[in-house]
């Protein structure tokens, strides 16, 4: 789902940019995110600030999928050689089977109400062996912060992190790294 007005505009400064920097990409290479020679998908990339720091990594490819045209036309601008950015919905990819050695997602199925869709796709595009590198925060703690700063995320794309760790298990995942902070979870799955 699109970001509310408020959202938007936090998910794009540079407060935002300096907590993915210093927390968010290291913590995800400390789970042993890698990416020489791999084809990477981030999904729900945002302004492209993720781009930047994956293409750090020297992948083969890199593709940032968006819902909303106007984060793409933010990440264009960065013009980073070896990044494709497209409007796109996560819950229909038109990537082919097992194209992908690695998708990230820096917090964004929690905006979806069919998050496992999303999470079924990532299975299919994935190779063999193929990493998931995902941070989404526990539904009720979103909820709770809502109460207090009404960014109105939408409630029924709300989800327990332990319903979320149930589904990756379920549609093949195996679980290799988690994490806990700040009512996020962090983790590191493999196909
Ligand atoms: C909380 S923002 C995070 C943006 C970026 N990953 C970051 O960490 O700064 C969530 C992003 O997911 C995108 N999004 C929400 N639903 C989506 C969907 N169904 N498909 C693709 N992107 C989606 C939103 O447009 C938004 O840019």
């Amino acid at each position: 789902m699109r970001l509310s007005n408020i959202e938007f505009k936090a998910m794009n400064n540079a407060a935002r940019r300096v907590l993915q920097r210093t927390v968010e990409f290291p913590l995800f290479k400390r789970m042993g995110l890698t990416g020489q020679e791999c084809d990477i998908l981030e999904i729900g990339c945002g302004s492209g600030y993720g781009a930047v720091l994956l293409s750090e990594l020297r992948p083969k490819s890199y593709v940032g999928i968006d819902l909303m045209p106007e984060q793409i036309a933010l990440a264009r601008q960065r013009k980073l050689l070896n990044a494709e950015f497209m409007v796109l919905d996560a819950t229909d990819l038109p990537f082919p089977d097992q194209s992908k050695d690695v998708v990230v997602i820096f917090g964004v199925l929690h905006h979806v109400p069919v998050w496992r869709k999303v999470v079924s796709e990532i299975y299919r595009v994935l190779r063999p062996g193929g990493r998931f590198f995902v941070e989404e925060p526990d539904g009720a703690a979103v909820a709770r912060f809502d109460r207090v700063f009404a960014w109105g995320h939408a409630p029924d794309a709300l989800f327990l992190l332990s319903d979320f760790e149930r589904f990756l298990r379920e549609t093949g995942f195996t679980l290799l790294g988690r994490r806990y902070m700040m009512g996020f979870g962090w983790y590191h799955a493999r196909k």
